[in-house]
């Protein structure tokens, strides 16, 4: 049998390895105290000894599920050892790494994105504020700060204090010593992903995801509370739009910085009048969005990595299920400010649902589950539409018990109110 490794232990991974497992033996490095139920757990974090590892036991493909070991060049560790892995080098991956570069990169190849300077002058930045003509008004820091990095200033003195702020180090250190001041884009937001192979990509469903903490997004953001795909507000027309506008220039101008493209390109936009603006890419797959999108996929889920990992996306053809994914994350009692107490998890008898559970802040003890902290699990449902599938998913959150679980009770709402 084929052999898989895949680098993370979110939902996310747990998801990719979830639905791989009949065409693949699955390892995880390090996996989660779920993931061992179908897969095996290899406790090694450095990429040298990863790499050995992984062409010892004659892996046949790596899959990295997040930024970090990928803006650590993971990729380009296992590439010198001749493996084959999917997912961008480290020059590639700075279009996540850093902001900078990806508003650079927009605006040389013409790609929409909101108006912005980039700069590490605290002066230049409130010339540019002094200029704008409307507020809100976007801060943001340059580096990866785990999402905490954008500020949405109400007003030109808020963003000048988050300028002074980022610029003088307080804020996030390194990564805001240079910031981006833009234009703030007023309409809905859309996550899509492209698998690439350098030249060729598959487009995925458009998937919308819920950051902040609480229901009728308030509260904190957070990595994300739940999503779901595909999502009616992106219609042919916005595909075609992201297409021609975003995917394959993106494409081309990676070749043409010598970068070419292997990964997932995670576009996050914001469609203003049907019309798509790139906020940001990730070079990864989002979570839990990830976790829905796996479910939809009709064909061999490791042809579409070994494919997008070797250039020979343009051999294969993916389909798509006709069906809609709602993902509703349950999280720790503390999340997202402070660690939790482990927790033991049970499930009722899930027979009578339609869909799974994608596990990630867990760990087994004496053979039982617990949470431990951050988001726990992402109940998963399946429907011939969006209401289907998100009775479904809240159907197996009542199902799941673990001491303070919280959780959205809104996922999806963007979409039922048409
Ligand atoms: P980012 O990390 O750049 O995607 O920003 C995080 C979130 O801030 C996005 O998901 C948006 O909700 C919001 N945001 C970022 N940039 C803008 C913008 N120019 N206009 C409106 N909202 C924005
Ligand atoms: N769910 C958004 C992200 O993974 O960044």
């Amino acid at each position: 049998m084929r052999k898989v490794l895949i680098v993370g232990s979110g939902g996310r991974e747990y998801s990719i390895g979830y639905f791989m497992k009949d065409e693949a033996e699955i390892f995880y490095a390090p996996g989660n105290g779920a993931t061992d139920e179908f897969a095996t757990n290899i406790d090694i974090k450095d990429f040298e000894e990863l790499a050995k590892w992984a062409k010892e036991n004659k892996i046949d493909l790596t899959i990295v599920g997040p930024e970090a070991p990928l803006v650590d060049g993971i990729v380009d560790v296992f590439k010198k050892h001749g493996l084959t892995i999917f997912g961008p080098n480290k020059d590639a991956a700075r279009l996540e790494g850093s902001k900078v570069y990806m508003k650079n990169f927009l605006k040389k190849y013409n790609i929409p994105t909101a108006k912005y300077i980039e700069t590490d002058d605290m002066q230049k930045a409130y010339q540019f504020i002094e200029n704008m003509d409307k507020t809100p008004i976007v801060v943001k820091a340059d580096g990866l700060c785990a999402g905490k990095g954008v500020i949405i200033a109400e007003s030109k003195d808020e963003a000048k204090k988050a300028v002074e702020e980022m610029l003088s180090g307080k804020a996030f250190g390194e990564a805001g010593k240079k910031v981006i001041v833009e234009e703030f884009l007023d309409g809905f937001e859309l996550s899509m992903f492209a698998i690439c192979d350098g030249k060729d990509f598959v487009l995925l469903p458009a998937a919308q995801d819920h950051k902040r903490l609480l229901d009728g997004d308030k509260g904190p953001n957070t990595g994300g509370m739940g999503a779901y795909a595909p999502t009616p507000l992106a219609t042919a027309e916005i595909y075609e739009k992201v297409k021609e506008k975003v995917i394959k220039p993106t494409l081309k101008g990676m070749q043409e910085e010598g970068n070419p493209y292997e990964g997932v390109l995670f576009i996050g936009l914001m469609i203003v009048d049907n019309e798509p603006y790139v906020l940001e890419y990730n070079v990864r797959f989002g979570d839990p969005e990830c976790e829905e999108l796996m479910a939809l996929i009709d064909t061999s889920i490791y042809d579409m990595f070994y494919n997008g990992a070797t250039k020979q996306l343009d051999k294969i053809d993916v389909k798509i299920k006709d069906m809609v994914a709602v993902g509703v994350v349950c999280a720790s009692k503390n999340y997202p400010y402070s660690s939790s107490e482990p927790a033991v998890i049970t499930v009722d008898d899930l027979s009578d649902t339609n869909g799974y559970i994608a596990y990630a802040g867990v760990k087994k003890i004496d053979g039982k589950l617990y949470a431990t902290g951050g988001r726990v699990l992402v109940c998963v449902g399946f429907g011939k539409d969006v209401k289907d599938a998100r009775d479904e998913a809240y159907k197996i959150v009542d199902k799941v018990h673990f001491e303070g679980k919280k959780y959205r009770s809104d996922i999806a709402y963007q979409a039922l109110k048409y």
